[in-house]
């Protein structure tokens, strides 16, 4: 017998217009954790979704402990002792813990050796006996809807664990969780490989393979790049094996040139739904060559005052004038018209249209105006040439070009292309929300310089963000905000981290 649990081998996957593992071979050692790096994209969910038999391969051939098989579903995945904890969860939300760890295998009794019933009783003790075992405490007759995500994803593993599962695969498991839950979850892997099982971890985050990762296979576009031994090889030489190229952790800028003033907010005060001030007479100045940050913890107003300038949401009190008029009660398109571009928090529900292409979305918001349209009329041609252009400019990849359903791309491929759109609308004021949140760190330094390069153009940009290093790194000016009041206005270099984050937390204001 080999040396690998898992084999896989030659291992090629092709969709419409892509090849998103390209004859991949890698073996995988039993008990250990062996992580999968790579960007958006990269062929890491297809790559695992192959393992655990919810795709068969066009090409290749896997052996699980020296064996040859033919994965043909889930269930046989299990029946091979092999789970995933998929990216986003598969719960019944109505149905209990139980009920859910138990889906499609309850385990049945027969009253009086006759009539079969469900032995919750004794799922409840297994379930409970999985959770001391591994650290996974839960209360097994709860509701999934009454859960946190992160409780949510415990049930996960605790599914895959009931199905006695020996090979573990968890897609990018901490995506949805805070700090301290990463740390806990992180723990718990180890925990489950110290157990004896063989975790396979797919992340695009290199910290935490260099926290719990034994070896490190990396993808690029489709192909296997390399295997690495996690503790003999620098953080930075993965990250270029991950992005094809040298990656800077810090953006390159030349200082700041402030010019005339682009965007002025006098005393702008937000109410929400329920009539509860979220922004209290706030004021700010943006220059024309001049990133401004805005840093605070989640739900202290930053993002209500991004969607009061860009007309989301309606003001209360005070006044915003762009370029000296005031557009305190202008419409969405006045504003798009006379100059702000808007990159928002939630790309996928404001600002692509996921049904439509990629050279439609590119030009969602030109496409009434020449050349796009003259006289009420699209013109198609334009559209299309357009759409080339800019996959072409900002580097936006997609299965079919142009002709990508948005639906399909990766995260960070979306993202691109929305700011792309935004760019091109040429606007003196772009207001970023969240530009690298769930982004890869390629695409984020490409969307940092992206930044740089808007305000070295001369434009005012306001940079709204959760990630205090993204702030340091390319903000010129910082606001900080705490409970909907701006706590402190001051440039970038006269603040440390650590003052942004003691007025983050309102434990100092001016
Ligand atoms: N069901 C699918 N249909 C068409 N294309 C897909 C499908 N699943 C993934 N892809 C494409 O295959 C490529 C690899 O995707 P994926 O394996 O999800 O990457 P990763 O998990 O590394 O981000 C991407 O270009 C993606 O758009
Ligand atoms: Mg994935």
């Amino acid at each position: 017998m080999s040396d690998y649990i898992v084999e896989m081998k030659h291992i090629t996957k092709r969709f419409p217009g892509i090849v998103a593992n390209d004859d991949v071979s890698l073996g995988i050692k039993k008990g250990e954790i062996f992580a999968l790096l790579g960007e958006n994209g990269a062929g890491k969910s297809t790559l695992m979704s192959i393992l655990s038999g919810m795709y068969e391969p066009d090409e290749g051939e896997i052996y699980i402990r020296g064996e040859k098989v033919q994965i043909s579903s889930p269930n046989h995945a299990a029946k091979l002792n092999i789970g995933m904890v998929h990216q986003h969860f598969k719960l019944v939300s109505d149905y209990t813990i139980t009920e859910n760890i138990t889906l499609g295998i309850e385990p049945i009794k027969k009253f009086a050796g006759l009539f079969p019933y469900v032995d919750i009783r004794n799922a409840n003790r297994k379930i409970e006996e999985l959770s001391k075992n591994f650290g996974l405490e839960v209360d097994p007759t709860k509701k999934i809807a009454d859960l946190t995500v992160s409780m949510q994803q415990r049930v996960e593993i605790l599914k895959v664990l009931y199905r006695e599962a020996e090979i573990l695969i968890f897609d990018e498991p901490t995506a949805v969780l805070t700090p301290q839950e990463i740390d806990f979850l992180l723990g718990i892997i180890e925990g489950l490989r110290n157990g004896g099982k063989t975790i396979i971890l797919i992340t695009h985050k290199l910290e935490e393979i260099k926290k719990v990762a034994d070896r490190c296979a990396v993808l690029n576009k489709g192909k296997l790049i390399d295997v690495l031994d996690v503790k003999k090889t620098p953080v930075n030489l993965m990250a270029q094996l991950m992005v094809g190229r040298e990656v800077n952790f810090e953006s390159e800028k030349v200082p700041a040139q402030f010019k005339e003033e682009v965007l002025k907010v006098e005393h702008l005060t937000v109410k929400n739904e329920d009539g509860f001030e979220v922004v209290k007479d706030v004021s700010f100045t943006i220059h024309s060559g001049e990133i401004f940050a805005i840093a605070g913890v989640a739900d202290n107003g930053q993002v209500e005052i991004a969607d009061t300038i860009a007309g989301l949401t309606k003001v209360s009190g005070g006044k915003i004038l762009l370029e000296g008029k005031d557009i305190t009660n202008e419409s969405i398109r006045n504003r798009t018209e006379t100059g702000i571009s808007y990159i928002p928090e939630d790309r996928q529900s404001f600002g692509l249209v996921l049904d439509f292409d990629l050279s439609t979305n590119l030009a969602l918001k030109q496409y009434y105006r020449e050349p796009f349209s003259s006289k009420g009329i699209l013109n198609k041609e334009e559209f299309e040439q357009f759409g080339s252009n800019m996959i072409d400019k900002y580097d936006i990849r997609s299965g079919q070009g142009i002709k990508t359903q948005v639906r399909s791309m990766s995260g960070g491929n979306q993202q691109k292309a929305i700011i792309a759109r935004e760019i091109e609308l040429q606007s003196p004021l772009m207001i970023f929300v969240q530009p690298t949140r769930g982004v890869d760190i390629g695409a984020i330094e490409n969307i940092h310089r992206m930044m740089i390069q808007e305000r070295d153009k001369g434009k005012a940009v306001l940079l709204i963000s959760l990630e205090l290093d993204e702030i340091m790194n390319v903000a010129d000016t910082i606001g900080v905000i705490y409970n909907g009041q701006l706590q402190k206005i001051a440039s970038s270099e006269s603040l440390t981290t650590n003052e942004v984050g003691e007025y983050m937390m309102g434990a100092k204001h001016e």
